[in-house]
């Protein structure tokens, strides 16, 4: 069944563009910006794309653009979907299937979150290292399709180590400071209580989120070479004595879109 219908989501791509992809880019909230930067682009909303979900969430455009940057074919999703919307995590993983089906090895995930390394300010951008998922899901749980990957994939590689060194060369290049750390995911849609935070913070993270882990198993699962970079876009609940809105990620997010579109089109490049 999901074999089948991604065969078919592959078909209409193809039906649409000639263009090859080998790198796919999913941009988080907010930085959609990055997609404007597409060389003779298609572009298709998703609601054209059979099988596909459409955004609902504030910051996402809710298209795919195909086309060239710095000399690669890419794809780039302008918006994901988030399992607080209410899509089953089946649907918020289904286009790194889709990805994948279409002979795409390489894919960048991109998110704003919030900081809780303390040494982080809001506009850092962060290469995530590794990444606690606190969910509370998986988006494996079920049948296991043996030609997309393994029942119990392995996860100590998820992370490129290749792709990390090539992220860390381009934001040298550049004289962007890059932070690195571990992203913890959950579900939202409510931000996280300052005491949550303080938890996360014992366990090890550096950023807190709602989204990219998911994708990130299921590009484990598909044997996908992966990079994800957060946007720092706010400090945690409860680190400074203000509320959190999701007006100010988006706007923080977009401010930091300069650096964030140079830092991707010159990794892009190099690999
Ligand atoms: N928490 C969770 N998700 C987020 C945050 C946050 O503080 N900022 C941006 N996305």
């Amino acid at each position: 069944m999901l074999k089948q219908n991604v065969e078919e989501t592959v078909a209409y791509i193809r039906s649409r563009t000639d263009i090859k992809p080998e790198i796919a880019i999913v941009l988080g909230s907010g930085l959609g910006a990055f997609g404007d930067k597409i060389e003779a682009p298609c572009i298709i909303p998703y609601g054209d794309i059979p099988h596909f979900a459409v955004s609902t969430a504030p910051g996402h455009h809710g298209r795919l653009i195909i086309g060239k940057l710095n000399g690669k074919a890419i794809l780039c999703m302008q918006g994901r979907f988030h399992y607080y919307e209410g899509y089953a995590m089946g649907q918020v993983t289904y286009p790194v299937r889709m990805m994948k089906a279409l002979g795409i090895e390489t894919l960048i995930l991109t998110n704003a979150s919030g900081g809780l390394n303390p040494s982080f300010s809001a506009g850092d951008l962060m290469l995530i290292t590794d990444h606690i998922n606190h969910m509370g899901v998986n988006p494996l749980i079920g049948p296991n399709e043996d030609s997309f990957g393994p029942r119990f994939p392995d996860m100590t590689m998820a992370y490129s180590r290749e792709l990390k060194q090539a992220a860390r060369d381009a934001a040298k290049r550049l004289a962007i400071d890059l932070r690195e750390g571990v992203y913890v995911a959950f579900t939202g849609p409510s931000y996280e209580t300052p005491a949550e935070i303080r938890m996360f913070q014992q366990l090890g993270a550096d950023a807190v989120g709602m989204s990219t882990v998911p994708e990130a198993i299921v590009a484990s699962h598909s044997g996908m070479r992966l990079l994800a970079i957060s946007c720092v876009t706010n400090l945690a609940a409860g680190i400074l004595d203000v509320p959190l809105s999701g007006e100010e990620v988006v706007e923080a997010a977009n401010q930091a879109g300069a650096k964030f579109t140079a830092l991707l089109a010159e990794i892009i490049g190099s690999i």
